[in-house]
């Protein structure tokens, strides 16, 4: 079964309190936080996030994402948040060796993310070292956007290709997963589903993030 992860990018910062807990009460496993830069994609959410609220009102493990070009500063920045995931993505400009081991030396689950249009072979030399493939499903930059239906072969492929190197490694689909494609993905063997605008605007989000976990 995978775990749920939600994306708070486009919640009530608002009511950031009422919103975290209307997610603690639920099977949600995750929080993940999409931190862009404005380089790397064209939003710049470096101050959307108010960490510390956020550490203290979830119960949930933070789960990081990186949309950034230079990568090694944020990671930095964010260890004080003790996050369980850290990704950021394999088109961004450091050394990826490097940032891998950063993250790594302070106990903390490394993902990296790959874009729609990546070829997942510029993964081969890194995932004997790394927890976490971030599939992306949309081209990274916002949420609410249409989930693109190949994803779905790339799973495959990355299954086939990466998983017979490394088979302890976690694959999380990120971008326009509802209740509409969260069966095909349970099915495909996914991990961990990112889940944003589809679960933030539900009401109910108790019921829904359940109803993401059907086979
Ligand atoms: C896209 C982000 C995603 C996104 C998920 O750039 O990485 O995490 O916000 O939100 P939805 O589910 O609305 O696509
Ligand atoms: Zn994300």
């Amino acid at each position: 079964m995978s775990d749920i992860a939600i994306s708070i990018l486009n919640c009530d910062f608002n009511n950031i309190k009422f919103e975290l807990n209307r997610i603690n009460d639920s099977i949600i496993k995750y929080i993940h936080i999409d931190i862009m830069d404005g380089h790397f994609v064209k939003k710049n959410t470096e101050n959307l996030f108010d960490m510390k609220s956020i550490c203290k009102y979830t119960n949930k493990k933070i789960d990081v994402h990186f949309m950034v070009k230079k990568p090694k500063i944020f990671i930095t920045n964010f260890l004080k948040y003790n996050p369980d995931i850290i990704s950021f993505h394999i088109e961004s400009e450091e050394n990826i060796s490097k940032n891998i081991s950063l993250i790594k030396s302070h106990g903390i689950k490394c993902g990296i993310a790959i874009n729609p249009d990546t070829d997942i072979h510029t993964l081969n030399n890194y995932v004997k070292n790394i927890d976490v493939i971030l599939i992306m499903s949309v081209v990274p930059g916002k949420g609410g956007q249409k989930f693109i239906n190949s994803t779905f072969k790339k799973i495959k492929l990355i299954k086939k290709k990466l998983l017979k190197i490394n088979p302890k490694i976690k694959l999380e689909i990120d971008g326009g997963v509802n209740n509409l494609n969260s069966k095909s993905l349970n099915k495909s063997g996914a991990d961990i589903l990112v889940s944003g605008s589809y679960l933030i605007n539900q009401k109910n989000i108790k019921k829904a993030s359940i109803s993401l976990l059907k086979v």
